[in-house]
């Protein structure tokens, strides 16, 4: 049976991934994550006592913790998703992302060429780190193209300049130590257990609770959605069959404004959740002053995992947005923590 230490598995897409791991079949999780405000282990709460599953709480940054876990359970690989995750967080406080996402996978790696550079050549070789990384760091589109593998790293914010950071030094380890890595450049994701502080969930939930929808700028920037679960699949193909050394961009080709996403999340909540004084949620949007540096368009071409590793996405953005719009419908106490606060431990 494989064992993964994943990192970063209370978040949004490390807990999907989690389950989603543990559903699929004969693999053992350990969770590595520190707890940030971005953790929540209500999420994980149906499988917290399964027996494939433990959690340990720490820091990626940690370097003796990271090579103690390593000695212990002896993992087929790491999947590094820590990092702090919000742009717009990252505006109003860099620090914790430079922390984080560039000396917290520093160190990781550290930790894991040492333990790895100790093993025998069979474990060397089946051996696996797979980063987990962001289509942001290609910078911004214009009104046509797409990012593709080799499109150059061009990031923005403070946020995707860490990461590019990260998958730099990824990259350098595998070149310079041979260090068997991979890495995936994704596209924004959706569905359930997002933190409410991203764009879709918090719309949903200022809508029921009669907020402002605040849109930024003139809604005209366009992200290209994905379905979590699709990335989820997409990151078990490349553990599974991705060939080492190399990146792989994940897409489902949903581009649309963010004035349109918040349309379709108002439109589904006048169909399923009516408001109770008439009228559509749409009439709650303000447009707000615009985020700074504010990346124009994203676009992923994932042609290389679809044709090389035979994934593709399940969902299309009509179909995952219904089922993540029903999701935190049907999930009102996990929104209610999530937003009062009280799902920090
Ligand atoms: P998230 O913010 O929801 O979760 C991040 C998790 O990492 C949290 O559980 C947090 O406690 C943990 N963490 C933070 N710092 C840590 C540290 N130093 N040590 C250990 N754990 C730490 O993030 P997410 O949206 O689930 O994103 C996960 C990964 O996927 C990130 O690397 C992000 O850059 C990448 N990514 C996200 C998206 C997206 O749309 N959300 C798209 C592409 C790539
Ligand atoms: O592209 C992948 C990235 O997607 C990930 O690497 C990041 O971790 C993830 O947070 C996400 O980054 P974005 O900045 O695109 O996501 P966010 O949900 O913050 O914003 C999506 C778009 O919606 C963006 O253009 C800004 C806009 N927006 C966002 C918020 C929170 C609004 O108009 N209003 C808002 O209140």
């Amino acid at each position: 049976m494989k064992l993964w230490i994943v990192t970063g598995g209370s978040g949004f897409i490390g807990s999907n991934f989690v389950r989603y791991m543990i559903k699929f079949g004969d693999v053992r999780i350990v969770n590595l994550d520190k707890l940030t405000y971005a953790a929540n282990l209500d999420s994980l709460k149906d499988i917290a006592k399964h027996p494939y599953y433990s959690f340990v709480k720490g820091d990626i940054g940690d370097r003796a913790l990271v090579t103690d876990l390593l000695r212990e359970y002896h993992p087929d690989g790491v999947i590094n998703f820590a990092a702090e995750s919000h742009v717009d967080r990252s505006i109003d406080r860099p620090e914790d992302f430079i922390q984080t996402n560039v000396l917290g996978t520093f160190e990781l790696l550290e930790a894991i060429r040492g333990y790895w550079n100790g093993q025998k050549t069979d474990m060397k070789d089946n051996f696996r780190f797979l980063h987990v990384s962001t289509d942001e760091v290609y910078g911004s589109l214009g009104d046509d193209g797409f990012f593709t593998e080799n499109t150059p790293y061009a990031p923005n914010s403070p946020y995707s300049a860490s990461k590019a950071a990260s998958d730099h030094l990824v990259r350098a380890y595998y070149h310079t130590y041979g260090l068997p890595t991979l890495t995936t450049n994704c596209s924004n994701n959706y569905g359930p257990f997002q933190f409410p502080e991203k764009l879709i969930p918090l719309m949903i939930l200022n809508a029921l609770d009669y907020k402002p929808l605040p849109v930024y700028g003139d809604g005209q920037n366009i992200r290209d959605w994905l379905y979590v679960l699709d990335h989820c699949e997409a990151i078990r193909t490349v553990i599974e069959h991705g060939q080492l050394g190399e990146t792989y961009n994940i897409g489902g080709k949903n581009e649309k404004s963010n004035l349109e996403v918040v349309y379709n999340v108002c439109d589904l909540l006048d169909e399923m959740y009516p408001r109770k004084n008439g009228g559509s949620y749409r009439q709650q949007i303000v447009f707000v002053k615009d985020r700074p540096g504010h990346d124009l368009r994203y676009a992923i071409d994932s042609t290389k995992i679809q044709t090389l590793l035979g994934w593709k996405p399940q969902e299309t953005f009509e179909t995952g947005l219904r089922k993540t719009v029903q999701w935190y419908l049907l999930n009102r106490e996990w929104c209610q923590r999530a937003t009062d606060g009280s799902y920090r431990w």
